[in-house]
């Protein structure tokens, strides 16, 4: 059983019954999010494996008979000592979210969404998406046996997802337009068919499981708190998301610091970044976004507004990066670490690259890079390589083998 538990809006704090199928507060409009009464107490989780539901007693699904899994959670912290090297940073770590059932961190939000979807009698479940939540959605719902709508931007979905989307049995609609068009029809359909569950980051039950993350990193470093978390910022679910879960492990007194949020996004896509930047309050919204990282290429991200707190109230910052950082980090991580991540994930380590060259991170800090989804979703990055990383092999030319090793 979880622990006592409502929704609060984010802006007016006004409650709500943690059974409420709503997303925004009824009276001012602000996004929500759930609250647990927590205070310090010894925690029973300590034995369990790492994993999203290792931490039952702070997610809020009431009954275990709804629960849908496929082993989300207990991805790998990795330490990165050939990066680190590089980077000037002794302790670098790369969390890697592509080791999770459908390659992505979104896995941790849907086991705790479609779950709680189930407990409140849904049937219908949609999300808008640039590939990655679409994929988990399909999958989670195929296991619970829900209809799965997506509402995707037409041609801007990396192939990879696109196939977990079909293979998985989900109803496929394709907008003209970006993401933001997607997003404004689900915010539609939904308001107009209450049997519809809107899945994205809107709905806080996703974001419960999101913020298991940050658990998972304390743990996995035996209590120490990282000095500065690093991660790609799309619709601002996941930054705000792994910030509360830091804050409650503050809470419970597991924890003594919480970390600095570096959100970093694509130059083409930065509304985000732009007001950090310029101490705005608001986001100006960025119509006709463009980058290569098609995950975050997001012009009008939902969450913003719980997204400027997160990194302000950490002393965090936001970055912008080239598609030419972008690619060359993830080039980086694929062939000095072993780990390969698609380009919205490299973002991370493209973001941290520039705040190392700017002293914004120090090299004695503890930093963890936030890989949020696998290398093998996005095969459209081949076209950039492959001309580049091949020779033709001419296997009838008596000196082959001598021009194959003078090539080494
Ligand atoms: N990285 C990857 C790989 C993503 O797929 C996303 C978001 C993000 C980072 C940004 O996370 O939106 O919580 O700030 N992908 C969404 C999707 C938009 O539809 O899959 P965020």
């Amino acid at each position: 059983m979880p622990w006592p538990h409502r929704l609060q809006c984010f802006d007016c704090h006004t409650q709500y019954p943690a059974q409420t199928t709503n997303y925004r507060c009824e009276k001012c409009g602000g996004l929500l999010e759930v609250t647990f009464r927590i205070s310090r107490r010894k925690v029973p989780w300590t034995k369990r494996r790492l994993s999203v539901w290792r931490y039952r007693e702070l997610l809020p699904v009431d009954n275990d008979r709804f629960i849908t899994t496929i082993a989300e959670g207990g991805t790998g912290l990795h330490h990165c000592l050939r990066l680190g090297r590089e980077l000037g940073l002794k302790r670098l770590y790369v969390k890697n979210e592509g080791e999770n059932p459908t390659g992505s961190f979104k896995d941790r939000g849907m086991t705790l969404a479609l779950s709680k979807a189930r407990e409140l009698g849904k049937r219908k479940v949609v999300c808008a998406s640039t590939g990655n939540t679409a994929a988990s959605l399909a999958a989670y719902s195929a296991r619970a046996g829900l209809t799965c709508i997506v509402i995707v931007p037409e041609g801007k979905v990396a192939a990879g997802k696109m196939l977990q989307v079909m293979i998985h049995g989900a109803r496929i609609f394709q907008v003209r337009g970006d993401f933001d068009e997607a997003m404004r029809a689900v915010v539609t359909l939904t308001e107009h068919r209450k049997a519809f569950y809107l899945m994205n980051s809107l709905n806080p039950f996703r974001l419960e499981g999101q913020k298991t993350l940050a658990y998972e990193v304390c743990d996995q470093l035996d209590g120490e708190v990282p000095d500065a978390l690093v991660l790609p910022v799309g619709n601002g679910g996941n930054i705000s998301a792994i910030w509360k879960g830091f804050g409650e492990y503050n809470m419970l007194g597991i924890t003594k610091t919480r970390p600095r949020m570096i959100g970093v996004q694509a130059e083409g896509a930065a509304p985000i970044a732009n007001a950090v930047k310029h101490k705005q309050e608001r986001i100006q919204p960025v119509t006709n976004p463009r980058t290569i990282a098609s995950a975050i290429r997001i012009g009008s991200p939902v969450n913003w507004s719980k997204v400027l707190p997160a990194i302000n109230e950490s002393r965090g910052t936001a970055e912008t990066v080239s598609d030419r950082e972008i690619l060359r980090a993830q080039r980086d991580l694929a062939s000095k670490e072993g780990i390969f991540v698609e380009p919205a994930s490299a973002a991370s380590v493209a973001g941290l690259r520039k705040c190392r060259d700017t002293g914004r991170i120090d090299r004695s800090d503890i930093v963890v890079c936030v890989a949020t989804g696998h290398g093998l979703k996005d095969p459209s990055v081949a076209n950039y390589l492959l001309h580049r990383e091949s020779y033709t092999l001419k296997t009838n030319h008596p000196d082959w083998i001598e021009r194959l090793e003078s090539t080494l």
